[in-house]
């Protein structure tokens, strides 16, 4: 529970009321999520946060106030107030894995795999993600961010606010450039916010067919070193970053002139792992048999930290290849999937810092029986966040509510385990967990309004909708 007291600071000293822009006041249930600056583990995960009859104040887009709402009331002011009489607030939900950028669907696969055809059978025919490949090729730009776009729109009416999304339906440097363009170009356009994930290792090319380690160089030699080129070209347009950029570029200057003279230096590369931090950037792996095996994901992620990407790895979906202990090795920030994770790795997982995310969407549309234990991974004191994988083959699913409802039923986690996963443990997964996915004070307020007086509801009546509004940095940016 959030003490009331502190959100007291922010008032004016005199105790008149500090006039805010918003504030949504007597929610049922205020639910917080609050996490003291890091990821929930083990039995962490089943505290939420309630505050009966609680308030939020907001001002400038951030959380200024949080408590019950006669506190609220007394120390902020505002013109804007929303009545949230019977209603759940919560954090907007923060989806931490998914492929949304892609062209065309899988319908045929679809149906193929309810007559009995497997996955990875599919992919190894030239099907499944290559089948998404050849029409993400195809596309141009304009129509992968218009397609994409509407998939956006439907998660926010599912109430997630920010999100992760890989690229990977490319495959050779063009078209994962064109997707990580399509990933950039969706987040000035579109409310949710997005977080992009470095994907050309989701699969070999046809192309490469008998030469898969030439691919593996291709993707380590050009492929990465190209990606974030593309990432700071764009990133021109983020204050943060191009501050963040500028002042290390003048600095190393500086001391080049000092030491060594002028003339003698080409231009230095700027401090790549301090802009991700303001603007995370990951690559990923599929670690997966008929996809990367050990040797390659370990080159690929190595390359990538040597590069200063923040890691991330699909593995143990189908076959534990030994991809989660690499990648806890490495320091990921996630590791994804875990299906087949050993007690020995969920052990290792446990002592790490690197979160577990889930994806039990995958489990159900594939019509299986058998799901990730993150029950086990939460009581060893895993930190397990769940998300959609949204995606054309896998899992379309835009809902991270049906993503918490699967995981209460075949994963066994309680409603707020999977409250705490889809938000502020999935915001830790994707490095934002410091400005987004909880209710505390200073971070974005990304907000949720339920039509619901009781936040187990979310996970309980599944295929429901309860979003009424979603609020992103303090404006309602999808109402219903
Ligand atoms: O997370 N496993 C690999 N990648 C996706 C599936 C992508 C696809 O089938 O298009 C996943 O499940
Ligand atoms: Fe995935």
């Amino acid at each position: 529970m959030l003490l009331k007291n502190e959100l007291i600071k922010y008032a004016d000293k005199n105790h008149k009321a500090m006039k805010v822009d918003l504030v949504i006041e007597n929610a049922a249930q205020l639910v917080t999520c609050a996490s003291n600056g890091r990821a929930k583990r083990g039995a962490e995960m089943q505290t939420v946060g309630i505050v009966e009859n609680g308030a939020l104040a907001i001002s400038d887009g951030a959380i200024v106030g949080v408590g019950q709402s006669d506190e609220i009331n007394k120390n902020y002011e505002s013109e804007n107030r929303i009545d949230a009489k019977g209603k759940v607030v919560c954090p907007a939900f923060v989806d931490p894995h998914t492929h949304v950028v892609f062209a065309g669907d899988r319908l045929n696969e679809f149906e193929l795999k309810i007559k009995g055809a497997d996955y990875l059978e599919i992919l190894a025919n030239g099907g499944g993600i290559l089948s998404t490949v050849r029409n993400t090729r195809e596309a141009d730009l304009k129509s992968l961010v218009k397609q994409s776009r509407r998939r956006l729109d439907r998660m926010l009416a599912h109430g997630t606010a920010t999100a992760e999304i890989k690229t990977g339906y490319g495959l050779d440097t063009d078209t994962e450039l064109k997707m990580l363009a399509a990933i950039f170009a969706l987040d000035k356009i579109h409310p949710i916010d997005l977080i992009p994930t470095f994907l050309p290792a989701h699969a070999f090319p046809f192309e490469y067919k008998g030469r898969e380690d030439a691919y593996v160089s291709l993707i380590c030699g050009e492929m990465l070193p190209s990606a974030r080129h593309l990432y700071l070209l764009n990133s021109t347009d983020f204050e943060e970053i191009e501050n963040k950029q500028n002042k290390i570029i003048s600095e190393t200057f500086k001391n080049m002139k000092e030491d060594a003279g002028i003339g003698t230096f080409h231009f230095p590369e700027p401090d790549w792992a301090a802009i991700f931090e303001s603007k995370p950037f990951f690559v990923d792996v599929f670690c997966e048999e008929n996809a990367f095996d050990l040797e390659q994901s370990r080159r690929i992620l190595e390359t990538a930290k040597s590069f200063g990407y923040g890691l991330k790895a699909h593995v143990d979906e189908f076959t534990n290849l030994g991809g989660a202990r690499l990648a806890i090795e490495l320091g990921a920030a996630s590791i994804d999937h875990l299906d087949q994770t050993s007690d020995a790795e969920i052990e290792l997982l446990a002592k790490s810092k690197t979160i577990g995310i889930v994806t039990p969407t995958v489990n159900f549309n594939f019509g299986s029986a058998h799901f990730a234990d993150a029950r086990k991974m939460i009581d060893a004191g895993c930190a397990i966040a769940v998300s959609t994988d949204y995606n054309p083959g896998s899992a379309p699913c835009p809902s991270q509510p049906l993503a918490m409802a699967i995981s209460c039923r075949y994963q066994k986690l309680l409603p707020s385990e999977a409250l705490n996963a889809a938000t502020v443990n999935a915001a830790f997964a994707i490095g934002l967990g410091e400005r987004v996915g909880s209710l505390e004070i200073g971070k974005s307020a990304d907000v949720l309004m339920l039509d619901t007086n009781d936040y187990r509801q979310i996970a309980y009546e599944f295929g429901s909708n309860f979003v009424e509004k979603v609020f992103k940095r303090g404006r309602v940016v999808f109402e219903n």
